[in-house]
């Protein structure tokens, strides 16, 4: 059995049917991507996995148990960060800190927090509240937040989507090293519109086809070692490999829907972000 699996897996939103026949399964300490169109229902499949919505149909386990409730031993970084606008950096991480480790002394929380804030290289703008931060600024609290919880798994929802392009490699490259200094198995799965994002972070990646009634490609594997350097993956032919996969299975998504073109997942598959 595998650390979470999600089978046949069902949601609709009143007559929506979003999601159909999902099947989905995260070894532990995997890092597990998604990618897919504009309102395919990525989020929707994301939120059902974490346990913050139920699905209609299916079943979803973690560590062998049915997922009914967001699990204690998770963390969520949201696709629009998500912080409370009138604590500072700090208290908003501090602030998981206490929900998660209630045991801990007050000295603790704040030590915790800091070491975090720290780390994604807020040491000295941690007093600050969100909306004195810029964007990447913010993801980083949030990055710091999600971490600072010490997680066993992360759900990712688009976390980068909103930087620029240098910003967001520079996130990236944290968010890899984060999981791999944790000296535990982080296990992650990530939404992502940008294929190149995926192949930089992922052991696997599937593809979410254009709904409704979306359903997930078979899993891509990333035979890559680690670090990976972005600008050596643009060109190397593993990489093209998945690319070219991901794109096959996001074009035939639009081929079976034939009703109109679909031009947001050409440019999925041209590794454009696309607009939501
Ligand atoms: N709470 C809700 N109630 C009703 N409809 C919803 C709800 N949440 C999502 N939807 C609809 O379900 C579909 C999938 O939404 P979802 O947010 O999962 O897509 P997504 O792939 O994450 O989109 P994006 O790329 O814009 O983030 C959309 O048509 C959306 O309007
Ligand atoms: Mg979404």
């Amino acid at each position: 059995m595998s650390f979470i699996e999600l089978h046949d897996v069902g949601k609709s939103y009143g007559v929506r049917n979003v999601l159909s026949g999902v099947n989905l399964t995260l070894e532990e300490g995997e890092f597990v991507s998604i990618v897919g169109a504009s309102a395919s229902g990525k989020t929707t499949l994301l939120k059902a996995a974490a346990g913050l919505i139920l699905p209609d149909k299916g079943t979803i386990t973690m560590g062998g148990e049915k997922v009914t409730d967001f699990s204690r031993e998770a963390s969520f970084i949201f696709q629009n960060y998500s912080l409370l606008p009138w604590l500072s950096a700090y208290e908003n991480v501090r602030l998981a800190v206490e929900a998660t480790f209630t045991d801990w002394s007050k000295k603790q929380h704040q030590e915790q927090a800091e070491k975090y804030l720290q780390m994604v290289g807020l040491g000295a703008a941690m007093r600050k509240r969100p909306n004195q931060l810029s964007g990447g600024m913010r993801q980083r609290v949030a990055i710091a937040r999600a971490f600072a919880t010490e997680p066993r798994v992360m759900f990712l929802d688009e976390p980068f989507g909103a930087l620029d392009a240098l910003t967001r490699g520079t996130l990236q490259q944290e968010l890899s090293t984060l999981c791999r200094a944790a000296g535990r198995p982080v296990t992650a799965l990530m939404i992502t519109n940008n294929v190149d994002e995926a192949i930089l972070l992922s052991d696997r990646i599937l593809a979410l086809s254009r709904g409704p009634g979306a359903t997930l490609s078979p899993a891509v594997p990333v035979n890559l070692s680690r670090p990976r350097a972005s600008d050596l993956l643009l060109h190397d032919e593993q990489a093209v490999r998945v690319r070219n996969r991901l794109a096959e299975f996001l074009s035939a998504g639009s081929d079976r829907n034939r009703s109109k073109p679909r031009p947001d997942l050409q440019a999925i598959a041209k590794e454009i972000p696309v607009e939501a």
